[in-house]
């Protein structure tokens, strides 16, 4: 394991009073994992910034908003202590912030089931708190399953949304109850022969962000060939899917999609005289990271209006990971050491996108970064004394590169990052990296451990 990473295996639950050791052992992916009490619940759940709604007028900047947030969240949950316990780097993962999202998607698209996209934080804590939510699950791999069953998660109501899968992962995943899959090829029709009870969404394609071939599914225009395909062989066709794209900020690809897909499906049920069951709008539901997205609330209007005139009989779902989860874990990094280049100052952390910042940049994701001791001292209001902190406290702020802790070339977390004076062993501290950051590290370094904080 590298210098500088926690290495305890094992999950302990602070409750306010005591310790409490509740479960040894590695975790699905192996990571050190603490649960900690919560002292007192949240009385502002909604307020964190994924879902925070401010007046406009004399609004601060939008970091300092976040800050704002950030450090009054980081005090209650003792965040200091949190690494003086644990070390760095760290995720917090607060699953309360799950149950608040998911909250959040049921008031505003009552009538859509919730399948949690697994592969956004295949955490045991994450799924433990949305099954006990009541919501369900996609996945794509024979870990995700793993993972699922272990918490306990009753399998034959997940989806597997993979459309190009091995026949061993197909039969793995049906021996273990699952009967909804998703093809976009003949080629993977065939893999279900011999299957019962086996029922498919067809995946389109609505091309997105100037993309010339999407990786996954078949163009509407074909899929009438691919439907009428399977049913010629036997397999039910239970609806479609599609996917507008991780981290979309406009309700347009999802309006476009479902009018499209809707259409589609009135000319096929018509066509064939059979009646689908499902529609899934797939993921992308995007949130705040270094600039607010519109709101679920405005984007799940536009779908809700879409959606007006789907028929009744179709049941409704979503697939979203990157929503629900993002908001839910916060980032503690350390410098771990600092040079002078010829383009300014770089600072090196212990965590780096060969890390929890692995899919940084990718789907306009670009989550923020505090220095540690920007969370202490904070105005709260907006008065003219607050915006005079504000700017002299600025003003003492220069641009660094902050680089991982890998010796590659390409681990730069982010450059020109305007920030207090660090110093090694200083904290760097970054909301909103539940989705797609311990999941998707690798490069033979360890995990970054979770620390878990339980509803
Ligand atoms: C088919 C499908 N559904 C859902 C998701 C989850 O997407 P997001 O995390 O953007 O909501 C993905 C992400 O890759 C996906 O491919």
């Amino acid at each position: 394991m590298p210098p500088g990473r926690a290495s305890a295996t094992l999950v302990v639950m602070l409750s306010s009073d005591s310790p409490r050791i509740t479960r040894t052992g590695p975790t699905q992916m192996h990571l050190a994992e603490v649960l900690v009490g919560r002292p007192r619940r949240i009385a502002s759940r909604l307020r964190h910034h994924g879902t925070a709604s401010m007046p406009t007028a004399d609004r601060a900047p939008y970091r300092e908003l976040v800050r704002r947030d950030l450090a009054e969240y980081a005090s209650r949950i003792d965040l200091d202590g949190l690494v003086r316990r644990h070390g760095s780097p760290l995720l917090v993962l607060d699953t309360d912030r799950v149950t608040t999202q998911l909250l959040a998607l049921r008031h505003e698209l009552p009538d859509v089931g919730i399948h949690f996209a697994t592969g956004a934080l295949p955490h045991p804590a994450a799924i433990s708190a949305i099954d006990a939510f009541g919501a369900s699950f996609s996945v794509a791999s024979r870990c995700e399953i793993d993972l699922l069953e272990r918490a306990g998660v009753s399998i034959s109501r997940c989806l597997h949304n993979h459309p190009m899968t091995s026949i061993a992962d197909i039969t793995g995943a049906y021996l273990r109850g699952i009967r909804t899959f998703v093809v976009d090829s003949e080629s993977e029709v065939a893999k279900f022969r011999g299957l019962p009870e086996v029922a498919v969404l067809v995946r389109l394609a609505f091309p997105t962000r100037g993309e010339r071939s999407p990786s996954f599914g078949v163009r509407p225009e074909d899929a009438p060939a691919l439907v009428a395909h399977c049913l010629h062989v036997g397999l039910r066709v239970a609806g479609f899917t599609f996917d507008v794209g991780s981290q979309t900020v406009s309700a347009a690809p999802w309006q476009r999609a479902i009018r499209r897909t809707l259409a589609l499906i009135r000319d096929l049920e018509e066509r064939h005289a059979i009646r689908f069951e499902m529609l899934d709008l797939g993921g992308g539901l995007p949130v705040d990271y270094d600039e607010p997205v519109p709101t679920l609330a405005e984007l799940a209007r536009s779908i809700r209006e879409e959606l007006a005139v789907a028929p009744r009989h179709l049941q409704i779902v979503i697939e979203p990971g990157r929503f629900v989860v993002a908001p839910a874990a916060t980032l503690v990094t350390r410098v771990v050491g600092t040079a002078d280049r010829p383009d300014g100052r770089w600072h090196y952390l212990d965590e780096g996108v060969h890390g929890a910042f692995s899919s940084l940049g990718t789907e306009g994701a670009h989550p923020l970064v505090f220095a540690a001791s920007e969370l202490t001292a904070q105005p709260a209001t907006d008065g003219p004394a607050d915006r005079a902190t504000r700017r002299r406290r600025a003003r003492g702020h220069v641009p660094v590169t902050l680089a991982g802790p890998t010796c590659d070339s390409a681990d730069v977390i982010a450059r020109r990052v305007a920030l207090p004076p660090l110093d090694d062993g200083d904290l760097l501290v970054s909301p909103m990296m539940g989705a797609y950051t311990a999941a998707t590290s690798c490069n033979g370094l360890a995990p970054t451990p979770f620390v878990v904080i339980p509803g």
